[in-house]
Protein backbone atom coordinates (compact mmCIF):
# COMPACT_ATOMS: atom_id res chain seq x y z
CA UNK A 1 0.00 0.00 0.00
CA UNK A 2 0.89 3.77 -0.70
CA UNK A 3 -0.11 6.53 1.67
CA UNK A 4 0.53 9.99 1.47
CA UNK A 5 0.50 11.64 4.27
CA UNK A 6 0.15 16.08 4.10
CA UNK A 7 2.69 15.74 1.49
CA UNK A 8 3.96 19.14 0.46
CA UNK A 9 6.87 19.90 -1.72
CA UNK A 10 7.94 23.85 -2.26
CA UNK A 11 11.30 24.72 -4.96
CA UNK A 12 12.52 27.88 -4.73
CA UNK A 13 12.61 30.35 -8.28
CA UNK A 14 14.57 33.34 -8.16
CA UNK A 15 12.73 35.04 -4.92
CA UNK A 16 10.27 33.13 -5.02
CA UNK A 17 8.75 30.09 -3.26
CA UNK A 18 6.97 27.59 -5.69
CA UNK A 19 4.64 25.18 -3.60
CA UNK A 20 4.57 22.38 -6.13
CA UNK A 21 2.49 19.91 -4.47
CA UNK A 22 0.64 21.37 -1.44
CA UNK A 23 -0.50 19.06 1.27
CA UNK A 24 -1.66 15.96 -0.44
CA UNK A 25 -2.68 13.04 1.45
CA UNK A 26 -3.86 9.97 -0.32
CA UNK A 27 -4.09 6.24 -0.46
CA UNK A 28 -3.64 3.20 -3.30
CA UNK A 29 -4.28 -0.25 -1.94
CA UNK A 30 -1.49 -2.58 -3.60
CA UNK A 31 -2.54 -4.33 -7.23
CA UNK A 32 -4.69 -0.71 -7.72
CA UNK A 33 -4.62 0.75 -10.66
CA UNK A 34 -4.18 4.85 -9.96
CA UNK A 35 -4.53 7.93 -12.58
CA UNK A 36 -3.10 10.93 -11.75
CA UNK A 37 -4.39 14.10 -13.62
CA UNK A 38 -4.12 17.69 -14.07
CA UNK A 39 -3.17 20.66 -15.84
CA UNK A 40 0.35 21.45 -17.56
CA UNK A 41 2.31 22.78 -13.69
CA UNK A 42 -0.34 21.54 -11.61
CA UNK A 43 2.67 18.88 -9.72
CA UNK A 44 2.03 15.69 -10.94
CA UNK A 45 5.76 14.79 -11.85
CA UNK A 46 6.96 16.89 -8.76
CA UNK A 47 4.39 14.31 -7.31
CA UNK A 48 5.66 10.84 -9.52
CA UNK A 49 9.30 12.13 -7.84
CA UNK A 50 8.26 12.50 -4.49
CA UNK A 51 6.59 8.77 -4.78
CA UNK A 52 9.92 7.19 -6.54
CA UNK A 53 12.04 8.74 -3.79
CA UNK A 54 13.91 10.46 -7.11
CA UNK A 55 13.40 13.82 -4.64
CA UNK A 56 12.35 14.67 -0.62
CA UNK A 57 9.56 16.80 0.41
CA UNK A 58 9.36 19.23 2.20
CA UNK A 59 7.23 18.25 4.38
CA UNK A 60 4.29 15.07 5.30
CA UNK A 61 5.07 11.44 4.19
CA UNK A 62 5.13 8.83 1.83
CA UNK A 63 4.63 5.65 3.24
CA UNK A 64 5.28 2.56 1.07
CA UNK A 65 4.28 -0.57 2.95
CA UNK A 66 6.49 -0.52 5.99
CA UNK A 67 9.05 1.85 4.47
CA UNK A 68 8.81 5.54 4.89
CA UNK A 69 10.82 6.45 1.98
CA UNK A 70 10.38 10.12 2.31
CA UNK A 71 12.79 9.72 5.73
CA UNK A 72 15.38 7.12 3.80
CA UNK A 73 19.04 8.23 3.59
CA UNK A 74 20.34 8.39 0.34
CA UNK A 75 21.73 4.56 0.08
CA UNK A 76 18.27 3.61 0.71
CA UNK A 77 16.48 5.73 -1.65
CA UNK A 78 18.80 4.20 -4.27
CA UNK A 79 17.89 0.35 -3.07
CA UNK A 80 14.21 2.08 -2.50
CA UNK A 81 13.86 2.88 -6.57
CA UNK A 82 16.06 -0.25 -7.83
CA UNK A 83 14.02 -3.07 -5.82
CA UNK A 84 10.40 -1.54 -5.44
CA UNK A 85 10.18 1.17 -8.25
CA UNK A 86 9.87 0.57 -12.19
CA UNK A 87 9.59 3.94 -13.97
CA UNK A 88 8.15 4.73 -17.38
CA UNK A 89 8.16 8.14 -19.33
CA UNK A 90 6.55 9.84 -22.05
CA UNK A 91 10.34 9.93 -23.95
CA UNK A 92 11.07 6.02 -23.26
CA UNK A 93 14.06 6.31 -21.88
CA UNK A 94 15.81 2.96 -23.68
CA UNK A 95 19.54 2.55 -23.99
CA UNK A 96 19.99 3.28 -28.36
CA UNK A 97 22.80 0.95 -28.59
CA UNK A 98 21.06 -2.28 -26.79
CA UNK A 99 18.79 -4.18 -28.33
CA UNK A 100 15.18 -4.35 -26.89
CA UNK A 101 16.18 -7.82 -24.63
CA UNK A 102 19.47 -6.05 -23.49
CA UNK A 103 17.45 -2.78 -22.85
CA UNK A 104 15.32 -4.84 -20.33
CA UNK A 105 18.21 -7.09 -18.94
CA UNK A 106 20.33 -4.13 -17.84
CA UNK A 107 18.25 -3.48 -14.08
CA UNK A 108 18.77 -7.31 -13.16
CA UNK A 109 22.51 -6.90 -14.20
CA UNK A 110 22.38 -4.10 -11.41
CA UNK A 111 21.07 -6.55 -9.00
CA UNK A 112 23.87 -9.14 -9.73
CA UNK A 113 21.33 -11.74 -11.59
CA UNK A 114 22.79 -14.55 -13.57
CA UNK A 115 23.36 -13.43 -17.10
CA UNK A 116 21.34 -16.96 -18.38
CA UNK A 117 18.72 -15.84 -15.96
CA UNK A 118 18.70 -12.27 -17.20
CA UNK A 119 17.81 -13.37 -20.77
CA UNK A 120 15.23 -15.87 -20.13
CA UNK A 121 13.41 -13.29 -17.93
CA UNK A 122 13.50 -10.55 -20.00
CA UNK A 123 12.09 -12.73 -23.32
CA UNK A 124 9.34 -13.62 -20.81
CA UNK A 125 8.32 -10.36 -19.94
CA UNK A 126 8.90 -8.77 -23.71
CA UNK A 127 6.33 -11.93 -24.65
CA UNK A 128 4.13 -10.49 -21.79
CA UNK A 129 3.86 -6.94 -23.24
CA UNK A 130 3.48 -8.30 -26.77
CA UNK A 131 6.68 -7.88 -27.92
CA UNK A 132 7.84 -11.13 -30.02
CA UNK A 133 10.16 -12.81 -32.18
CA UNK A 134 12.79 -10.76 -33.69
CA UNK A 135 11.57 -7.32 -32.46
CA UNK A 136 13.28 -8.44 -29.60
CA UNK A 137 16.49 -8.43 -31.25
CA UNK A 138 16.12 -4.87 -32.52
CA UNK A 139 17.67 -1.21 -31.11
CA UNK A 140 15.01 1.27 -30.27
CA UNK A 141 15.44 3.31 -33.45
CA UNK A 142 14.03 0.37 -35.45
CA UNK A 143 10.92 0.22 -33.54
CA UNK A 144 8.16 1.95 -33.31
CA UNK A 145 7.08 4.63 -30.24
CA UNK A 146 3.86 2.07 -29.23
CA UNK A 147 6.64 -0.75 -28.88
CA UNK A 148 9.42 1.07 -27.52
CA UNK A 149 6.79 1.96 -25.03
CA UNK A 150 6.63 -1.71 -24.41
CA UNK A 151 10.47 -2.23 -24.17
CA UNK A 152 10.30 0.48 -21.22
CA UNK A 153 7.60 -1.45 -19.17
CA UNK A 154 9.01 -4.72 -19.58
CA UNK A 155 12.32 -3.00 -18.19
CA UNK A 156 10.16 -1.38 -15.61
CA UNK A 157 9.23 -4.58 -14.72
CA UNK A 158 12.43 -6.38 -14.47
CA UNK A 159 13.29 -6.42 -10.99
CA UNK A 160 9.52 -7.47 -10.10
CA UNK A 161 9.12 -3.81 -8.37
CA UNK A 162 5.88 -3.51 -6.10
CA UNK A 163 5.24 0.06 -7.57
CA UNK A 164 5.33 1.14 -11.59
CA UNK A 165 5.34 5.27 -11.79
CA UNK A 166 4.35 6.22 -15.34
CA UNK A 167 4.84 9.82 -15.85
CA UNK A 168 2.67 10.72 -19.75
CA UNK A 169 3.35 6.96 -21.08
CA UNK A 170 1.10 7.57 -23.83
CA UNK A 171 2.16 11.27 -24.64
CA UNK A 172 4.36 10.45 -27.47
CA UNK A 173 2.06 7.90 -28.72
CA UNK A 174 -1.20 7.56 -31.07
CA UNK A 175 -4.18 7.61 -28.99
CA UNK A 176 -5.16 4.09 -30.76
CA UNK A 177 -1.48 2.66 -29.25
CA UNK A 178 -2.08 4.85 -26.16
CA UNK A 179 -5.14 2.84 -25.36
CA UNK A 180 -3.16 -0.67 -25.76
CA UNK A 181 -0.43 0.54 -23.58
CA UNK A 182 -2.81 1.88 -21.07
CA UNK A 183 -3.93 -1.44 -21.47
CA UNK A 184 -1.25 -3.28 -20.51
CA UNK A 185 -0.39 -1.50 -17.25
CA UNK A 186 -4.20 -1.82 -15.84
CA UNK A 187 -3.90 -5.63 -16.90
CA UNK A 188 -0.50 -5.85 -15.16
CA UNK A 189 -1.54 -4.01 -11.59
CA UNK A 190 -4.81 -6.47 -11.98
CA UNK A 191 -2.66 -9.47 -12.35
CA UNK A 192 -0.16 -9.17 -9.83
CA UNK A 193 0.48 -7.67 -6.56
CA UNK A 194 2.17 -4.88 -8.87
CA UNK A 195 0.55 -1.05 -7.87
CA UNK A 196 0.45 1.11 -10.93
CA UNK A 197 0.35 5.38 -10.53
CA UNK A 198 0.08 6.65 -14.19
CA UNK A 199 -0.07 10.54 -14.94
CA UNK A 200 -1.90 11.12 -18.33
CA UNK A 201 -4.14 13.53 -19.92
CA UNK A 202 -6.00 11.22 -20.78
CA UNK A 203 -9.84 11.63 -18.65
CA UNK A 204 -11.39 8.42 -19.96
CA UNK A 205 -8.16 6.62 -18.53
CA UNK A 206 -8.77 8.11 -15.24
CA UNK A 207 -12.81 7.12 -15.41
CA UNK A 208 -11.10 3.55 -15.64
CA UNK A 209 -9.07 3.88 -12.49
CA UNK A 210 -9.27 2.13 -9.43
CA UNK A 211 -8.16 5.94 -7.53
CA UNK A 212 -8.29 9.18 -9.88
CA UNK A 213 -6.99 12.16 -8.24
CA UNK A 214 -7.23 15.48 -10.22
CA UNK A 215 -4.26 17.96 -9.22
CA UNK A 216 -4.88 22.11 -9.36
CA UNK A 217 -1.90 24.20 -8.06
CA UNK A 218 -0.64 21.39 -6.30
CA UNK A 219 -3.64 20.27 -3.88
CA UNK A 220 -6.16 17.51 -4.80
CA UNK A 221 -9.54 18.80 -6.30
CA UNK A 222 -12.63 17.37 -6.70
CA UNK A 223 -12.74 14.69 -9.79
N1 LIG B 1 13.11 21.67 -9.90
C1 LIG B 1 12.20 22.67 -9.88
N2 LIG B 1 12.56 23.91 -9.53
C2 LIG B 1 11.65 24.91 -9.49
N3 LIG B 1 10.35 24.77 -9.79
C3 LIG B 1 9.93 23.54 -10.16
C4 LIG B 1 10.83 22.43 -10.23
N4 LIG B 1 10.13 21.33 -10.63
C5 LIG B 1 8.85 21.75 -10.80
N5 LIG B 1 8.74 23.07 -10.52
C6 LIG B 1 7.48 23.86 -10.57
O1 LIG B 1 6.51 23.16 -9.83
C7 LIG B 1 5.24 23.23 -10.47
C8 LIG B 1 4.76 21.82 -10.80
O2 LIG B 1 5.58 21.27 -11.82
P1 LIG B 1 5.40 19.75 -12.35
O3 LIG B 1 5.36 18.86 -11.19
O4 LIG B 1 6.43 19.52 -13.38
O5 LIG B 1 3.94 19.83 -13.03
P2 LIG B 1 3.26 18.86 -14.10
O6 LIG B 1 4.03 17.59 -14.17
O7 LIG B 1 1.87 18.70 -13.59
O8 LIG B 1 3.27 19.60 -15.41
C9 LIG B 1 5.44 24.13 -11.69
O9 LIG B 1 5.11 25.44 -11.34
C10 LIG B 1 6.93 23.99 -11.96
O10 LIG B 1 7.40 25.12 -12.61
MG1 LIG C 1 4.86 16.62 -15.81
Amino acid sequence: MIKVTELTKRFKSGDSIVTAVNNLSFSVETGQFAAIVGTSGSGKSTLLSLLGGLDRPSAGEVRVDDLVISKGSDRQLIKYRRDMIGFVFQNFSLIPNLDATENVMLPMEFVGVKRSEQRSRAVELLEQVGLKGSKQERRPSRLSGGEQQRVAIARALANKPRLILADEPTGNLDSATGKSIVDILRQLSHSSATTVIIVTHDLSVAQKADVALRLEDGALAAT
